[in-house]
C-alpha cells in the first residue's frame, strides 16, 4: 500500500498529474511552505469540486482560511482545551480495560474490538452524544470514506457518480443528527462539548445550529477514524519489527515515542489538500492558480532529506518532526487527544498481552483508499 512513498521522493517532490487534474507535493520542505502559506494555498477546496454543497462547508474548519478561521479555531479551541483532554485519560484506560475485558478467548480483532470503539465512545462522550449509536456514525463516516477515493477533478464514471450521491447522502444525515442535537442543547445546555459550542460566542455572535452541527461532524470524523488507524498502525509496525517490539517491552517509557514513529512511519491521513489561490512557484514548478494541490505527509514523512533512514521504523528516532498532523494553523485540534488515545491503549495493551502478535493464518486487511493508511481488520493472537 505504501509503495508510492519509495522512488517517486525526492527526485520529484512536486509532480503533475495530468489524467487527475492534481498537483502531488511530496517533498518534507516543499510541503512545509504550503502548510505554511495560506494565502497562496487555500484549504477551502470545495470550491473546485462543484458537486459539494456549499452549506456542508460551514462550520467545517478544515475547509476554513483566514479570518474565519481564525474565529472559528479560537472559539473551539476555548471548548476543546488541553486540560479538558488530559481529564480523559482516566475514562480512556477504563473504557480500554472494559473492551479488552470483553473479548473470549486467546484472539481479537483488533478494529472491532478495540480501535474503532475506544475512539468513537471518547469523542461521542466529549460531544455529548449517545455512544450507543456509534453503528449509526460508522455506517455514515465509512460512506464518506469510500467516496474519498475519488479525487479525479476530470469526468466521473457513472459508478463514481453514485458513491459521490450515496457520501453526500450520509453527509445530510449525519448533519440532521447533529442539528437535532445541537438544537436540544440550546434549549438545555448540559456539560457537554456540544453544549459549550451552542452557547460560545465569538465577537457577540454565536455559531449557528448548521455551524456547530458541521463542526460536530468534523470531530465525530477525524476524531475516530484517524485513531483507529493509529492504534493499528503502531501494533503492525511493532509486530514486523521484533526488535523495536522487544525494545518498547523492555521499556514502557519509549510508548510515547513509538506513537511518534508510528505516526512517521505509517501517517494514517496520507495526505491534506489544499488549493492555490494565485499562480505559485513550488519545488521549482510553477502551479497556475485555482489547482487541486495534494500534500502527501505521509511521503514527507519519509523523505531522506530530513530523516536519517528514513524506511527504518525507529521508536527510539530523535529528533522525529513528523508531520502526520499538519502543520500551521490547521495543525490538528485533536492531536493531543489523538495521542493520548494511542499512548493508553497501546500501554494497556503491552501491559496486559505481552505476546500480542499477527495471526499467520489470518493476514490483516487494509482500507482500500490510497488518502488513507491503516487496516479494516486486524486479526491477533493475545
Ligand atoms: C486537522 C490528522 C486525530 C480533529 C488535522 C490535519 C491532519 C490531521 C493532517 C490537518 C488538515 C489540514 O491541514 O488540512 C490527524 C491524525 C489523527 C487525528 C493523523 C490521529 C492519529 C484527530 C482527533 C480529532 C481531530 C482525535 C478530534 C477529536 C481535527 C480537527 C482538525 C484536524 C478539528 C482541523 C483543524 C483546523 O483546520 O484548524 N488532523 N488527526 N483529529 N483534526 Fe486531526
Amino acid at each position: 500500500a505504501q509503495f508510492w512513498l519509495r522512488g517517486v521522493r525526492p527526485e520529484q517532490p512536486v509532480a503533475h498529474d495530468e489524467a487527475a487534474g492534481i498537483w502531488n507535493v511530496y517533498g518534507y520542505p516543499e510541503i512545509l511552505q504550503a502548510l505554511s502559506d495560506h494565502a497562496a494555498f487555500s484549504s477551502a477546496t470545495q470550491r473546485l469540486v462543484p458537486e459539494t454543497n456549499d452549506k456542508f462547508s460551514e462550520g467545517n474548519l478544515v475547509q476554513m482560511d483566514p479570518p474565519e478561521h481564525h474565529k472559528l479555531r479560537k472559539l473551539v479551541s476555548h471548548a476543546f482545551t488541553p486540560k479538558v483532554v488530559a481529564d480523559l485519560e482516566p475514562r480512556i484506560a477504563k473504557l480500554t480495560h472494559e473492551l479488552l475485558d470483553a473479548i473470549p478467548g486467546d484472539r481479537t480483532e483488533l478494529v472491532t474490538d478495540l480501535a474503532y470503539p475506544l475512539p468513537v465512545i471518547v469523542i461521542a462522550e466529549l460531544l455529548g452524544v449517545p455512544s450507543s449509536d456509534r453503528g449509526l456514525f460508522k455506517k455514515w463516516v465509512d460512506a464518506m470514506f469510500e467516496s474519498s477515493d475519488q479525487f479525479s477533478l476530470k469526468e466521473r464514471t457513472k459508478e463514481q457518480e453514485e458513491y459521490f450521491a450515496k457520501a453526500m447522502d450520509q453527509v445530510q444525515q449525519l448533519t440532521d443528527y447533529l442539528v437535532t442535537h445541537a438544537q436540544e442543547r440550546r434549549r438545555q445546555p448540559r456539560e457537554d462539548l456540544l453544549s459549550k459550542l451552542v452557547l460560545a460566542e465569538v465577537d457577540g455572535v454565536r455559531l449557528t445550529d448548521a455551524e456547530v452541527a458541521n463542526f460536530g461532524m468534523v470531530l465525530l470524523v477525524a476524531g475516530h477514524i484517524t485513531t483507529t488507524m493509529l492504534l493499528g498502525n503502531t501494533v503492525l509496525c511493532l509486530d514486523a519489527h521484533p526488535d523495536q517490539y522487544a525494545k518498547l517491552r523492555a521499556d514502557r517509557s519509549l510508548v510515547p515515542s513509538a506513537i511518534e514513529e508510528s505516526l512517521r512511519f505509517f501517517s494514517p491521513f496520507a495526505a491534506v489538500s489544499r488549493a492555490t489561490s494565485h499562480e505559485t512557484e513550488l519545488g521549482g514548478q510553477v502551479i497556475p492558480a485555482d489547482q487541486l494541490v495534494l500534500l502527501w505527509v505521509a511521503a514527507g514523512n519519509r523523505d531522506p532529506r530530513q530523516f536519517t533512514d528514513p524506511d527504518a521504523f525507529d521508536i527510539t528516532r530523535e529528533p522525529n518532526s513528523q508531520i502526520a498532523f499538519g502543520r500551521g494553523i490547521h495543525f490538528c485540534l485533536g492531536a493531543p487527544l489523538a495521542r493520548l488515545e494511542g499512548r493508553v491503549a497501546l500501554s494497556i495493551l503491552l501491559e496486559r498481552f505481552p505476546n500480542l502478535r499477527t495471526d499467520p493464518a489470518d493476514g490483516p486487511e487494509f482500507l482500500p483508499s490510497p488518502a488513507m493508511t491503516g487496516v479494516k481488520r486486524l486479526p491477533l493472537l493475545l
